[in-house]
């Protein structure tokens, strides 16, 4: 096995110091660029994830895809680096996410176990503004959250000591209220913060159809991770106890799960091979694919343009790109390097004038890369986002070993 040896033997770092005192800075905004622009197709979003305090940053999207820095709002909660080295803070997917049916954008604080609510500015995306209080996320370190496709219940993954899966109901003047019969424990032996990249929590996603809620976790080699799978009632609450599902052979570390389309299936990158196929209906038929020379391949998304997925893997700072069948059967299509060493992490797509764009953070060169999805195996390097003199400038801090999430919203 390809992953482990270098990461899981590494020397832990000590802890981020994390205090739990609150920290309610609503709505301070710091902004990097002079034109509020009103022509926005839409924007991406991450966080700075700072154990002093946690922003949201927010570019918009241009016409042909490339992206424009334009400010940063305070989060309203902490960051917190799990006990690891170097990026990916969270060990995770989806720390933010916005939902595009809600015109609604919500990330977590990790250090300071909350979760926080914002509204979107449709004409200008990038104007995000803070819904109601920020909640507690009713577990420790929180890593990564779902909306429903409504966008009326957002659940959130937690994955330290007290770890499992919480969810609220969304509302546009309140914000986010707890919903009863949702609070869920995993029972993982971890720590807060997490200690990984193995057996830790990974990402959080709804079914295709809503009806089923899902977290994945990375296992402790030889034990391989899971699938936990909690069904979703009519009112939004969850089973009492999550089904497991248990990889294919050789499937190890399941990280991110991106839905594929129509098929009650999911893939998920397996930071120790390449990827999953499971079969939620039929796990018999699931399978588990080696990506050739893979380090972590942890982060994915799928184009609607293209019908491919994209993962992209920390260690070798390249994209890869997969299709699925209609048989389930994963083949690698094509893979596109990037800036070597840039430790290429969280990932999403966004259709803008019909066509496919494709945004990586790469924390290791402060930068997102923006690559043009113009058809199957084709994607091309368009233009990459420098965020280290836009952010010095306008005085926010941020480190490549924090920055985590990616998230785009579109009118
Ligand atoms: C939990 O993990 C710790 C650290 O690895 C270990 O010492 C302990 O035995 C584990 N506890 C259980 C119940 O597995
Ligand atoms: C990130 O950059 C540091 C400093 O240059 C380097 O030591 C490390 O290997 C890089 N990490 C990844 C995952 O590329």
């Amino acid at each position: 096995m390809k992953f482990s040896a270098a990461i899981l033997t590494s020397v832990l770092a000590a802890a981020s110091l994390v205090s739990a005192a609150p920290l309610q800075r609503r709505g301070q905004t710091k902004m990097m660029t002079k034109t509020t622009r009103f022509d926005a197709s839409g924007a991406i979003y991450f966080i700075t994830n700072e154990p002093d305090e946690n922003m949201v940053i927010a570019a918009s999207i241009n016409s042909d895809g490339t992206l424009n820095l334009d400010r940063a709002v305070a989060a309203g909660g902490r960051g917190a680096h799990g006990i690891a080295d170097g990026p990916d803070a969270l060990f995770s997917q989806g720390a933010i996410k916005a939902s595009a049916k809600g015109q609604v954008l919500a990330t977590v604080n990790a250090g300071s176990n909350t979760v926080s609510l914002f509204s979107i500015d449709s004409r200008t995306p990038t104007n995000i503004n803070q819904i109601g209080d920020v909640v507690s996320s009713e577990g420790e370190f929180p890593m990564s959250l779902a909306f429903n496709a409504a966008g009326t219940q957002l659940c959130v993954l937690n994955g330290g000591q007290v770890n499992g899966v919480f969810c609220y109901k969304v509302d546009k003047k309140t914000g986010l209220n707890a919903m009863p019969n949702t609070l869920r424990p995993l029972g993982l032996n971890q720590t807060t913060p997490a200690t990984g990249p193995a057996g830790t929590a990974s990402h959080i996603i709804f079914s295709e159809d809503g009806k089923q809620l899902i977290a994945s976790v990375k296992g402790v080699p030889p034990t391989p991770g899971f699938l936990a799978v909690w069904d979703v009632n009519s009112d939004g609450s969850l089973s009492p106890d999550f089904k497991k599902i248990a990889p294919a052979k050789n499937g190890i570390l399941p990280f991110s799960m991106t839905v594929i389309p129509g098929k009650n299936a999911i893939l998920a990158t397996d930071a120790g091979l390449g990827f999953d196929i499971f079969d939620l209906k039929d796990n018999s038929k699931s399978s588990a694919v080696a990506i050739d020379g893979q380090v972590a391949t942890c982060w994915s998304s799928f184009s609607k343009k293209t019908g491919n997925f994209y993962l992209t893997d920390i260690g070798t700072a390249t994209v890869t790109e997969v299709h699925v069948d209609n048989n389930l059967k994963g083949t690698i299509v094509a893979q596109h390097p990037q800036l070597p060493g840039s430790a290429t992490i969280d990932n999403d797509i966004a259709t803008v004038n019909g066509q496919d764009f494709l945004y990586v953070l790469a924390p290791n060169a402060t930068a997102v890369d923006v690559l043009l999805l113009d058809g199957s195996g084709t994607a091309k390097q368009l233009s990459t986002l420098d965020l280290s003199g836009p952010t010095k400038a306008a005085g926010i801090t941020i480190n490549p070993n924090n920055l985590q999430g990616m998230t785009t919203f579109t009118r």
